[in-house]
């Protein structure tokens, strides 16, 4: 019924497994001998974190936070808003943040600044989709599963006006469904 509204698969079922297996061995090796502290943004993140961290061979901890910036439209807005705040303490934490997404770069740039704030030893960044051609602020996450081009995507976490998140695929949603 959803695959009605998707022009063309970007990121399919396999490719979505392998880039998760990939970043996972890359993380277990970059983290060892600490204990990460691993941080969802929220919603996107769920489906992506959920099947990275099969991967990820450490003692880690995870976290969620929700953030929001969208609000129901096609292109993200500078109000930044914390739905859900962290509950521990992040002080001297090295912290990954699992993202579905890098757009503009503006959430990220709130997040990490905010972490920091808060005491935290490190901060980076592992996100399935980075979309370079969006960026407003200049930010670079350290793992990134693919790069899109410029398009909307939705699927596997990303919405559209909170629908198509669970589509098990990342795919470019027909315009006609935005501009109705
Ligand atoms: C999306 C995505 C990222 C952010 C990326 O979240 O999950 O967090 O936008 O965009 P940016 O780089 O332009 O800031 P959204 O605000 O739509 O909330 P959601 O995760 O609940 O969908």
């Amino acid at each position: 019924m959803l695959e009605k509204d998707i022009e063309r698969v970007l990121v399919s079922e396999s490719e979505i497994d392998a880039i998760c297996k990939r970043l996972g061995a890359q993380i277990t090796k970059d983290y060892a001998g600490q204990k990460p502290l691993i941080v969802g943004l929220l919603k996107g993140c769920m489906p992506f974190m959920a099947e990275l961290i099969k991967h990820i061979d450490l003692y880690c901890e995870i976290e969620l936070m929700g953030v929001s910036s969208y609000h129901g439209g096609i292109s993200s807005s500078a109000d930044i808003r914390i739905t859900k705040d962290l509950e521990i303490t992040v002080k001297d934490r090295h912290i990954l943040i699992a993202e579905d997404i890098v757009d503009t770069g503006k959430t990220l740039d709130v997040i990490v600044k905010l972490l920091y704030h808060r005491g935290a030893a490190s901060v980076d960044v592992v996100t399935l989709l980075d979309k370079p051609a969006g960026r407003v602020l200049e930010f670079v996450p350290k793992y990134i599963g693919t790069v899109i081009p410029k398009e909307f995507v939705v699927g596997f976490g990303l919405d559209y006006d909170e629908m198509y998140r669970n589509l098990p695929y990342v795919g470019v949603l027909k315009p006609e469904v935005y501009k109705k």
